[in-house]
């Protein structure tokens, strides 16, 4: 039987890279993301390469979107086996400047959306005595970043919640771990490089290590291996693909 994955933000940068990855390990992969036209885009390519893939426009802010949306994964393709959660909001500001509503939305989508999606998904991987969880994190979650209270809070959020969902579910052969991204080539470094929250590529790179910045591929990689068989005895653990760039 061919597993099924859901990938939320699975139209863009991380989540799609993701979903490429898992594709060609054989999985079915339902791309669930808020932007339902990018999702479609993305699915039309996952097949012409083989694969059996399902969009979903679902903002992961809403439970009632995303119960919708696994419902329908189960009734298309089969019972979750795995989550990767990739979407998220980003952005900065000065701490002062975080309007209550902003506060609200980054919590909503990022951590809530979060909870929401492995509460959905999860019993599938209990009945199934298998499973795999794989949030996508991030190092401001680490280390907290200037100018980003509201992103960094809530990545810090989802790092704590992997680990406890790891802890509840490791006797039932369900992992959970992170990957807390540092900088990845993807559409949100590049809008945030355009508004000028961030500096060039080439000024990133000078501070990582590894002495450049990541490609999707580099985070997909790393959760397929999280995702896969050989991976079980791993959970609730932070895999920092990030060029050594936090330690
Ligand atoms: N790119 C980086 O440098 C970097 C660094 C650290 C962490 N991350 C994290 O990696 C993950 C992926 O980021 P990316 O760079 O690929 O971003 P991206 O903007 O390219 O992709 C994010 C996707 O999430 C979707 N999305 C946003 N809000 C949503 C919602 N409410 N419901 C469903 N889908 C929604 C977007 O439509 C988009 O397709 C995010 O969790 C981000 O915080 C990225």
């Amino acid at each position: 039987m061919t597993h099924v994955a859901v990938v939320t933000g699975g139209a863009s940068g991380v989540g799609l890279a993701v979903c490429q990855h898992l594709a060609r390990a054989g999985l079915a992969v339902a791309v669930f993301d808020l932007d339902g036209a990018a999702a479609k885009d993305a699915v039309e390519k996952l097949r012409a390469a083989g694969a059996t893939a399902f969009a979903a426009e679902v903002d992961v802010a809403d439970r009632a979107s995303v119960d919708a949306a696994f419902e329908r994964v189960r009734a298309e393709l089969g019972p979750i086996r795995i989550l990767v959660t990739s979407a998220a909001v980003s952005g900065f500001a000065p701490f002062e400047e975080i309007s209550l509503e902003l506060w609200d939305r980054f919590v909503a989508v990022n951590l809530t959306g979060t909870f929401h999606c492995i509460q959905s998904a999860v019993p599938d991987m209990v009945a199934a005595s298998w499973g795999r969880i794989v949030t996508i994190s991030s190092a401001a979650g680490q280390t907290g970043t200037a100018r980003q209270g509201h992103y960094s809070a809530t990545k810090g959020g989802v790092i704590a919640l992997t680990k406890a969902v790891a802890l509840e579910y490791a006797a039932r052969g369900v992992t959970a771990n992170t990957i807390p991204p540092f900088a990845v080539d993807t559409p949100l470094m590049r809008g945030q490089q355009g508004a000028q929250n961030l500096p060039k590529t080439e000024v990133i790179a000078r501070m990582i290590p590894a002495r450049r910045v990541g490609t999707p591929d580099d985070i997909g990689a790393t959760c397929a291996f999280l995702c896969s068989d050989a991976a079980g005895y791993i959970t609730g653990q932070v895999i920092a693909a990030n060029g050594g760039a936090v330690l």
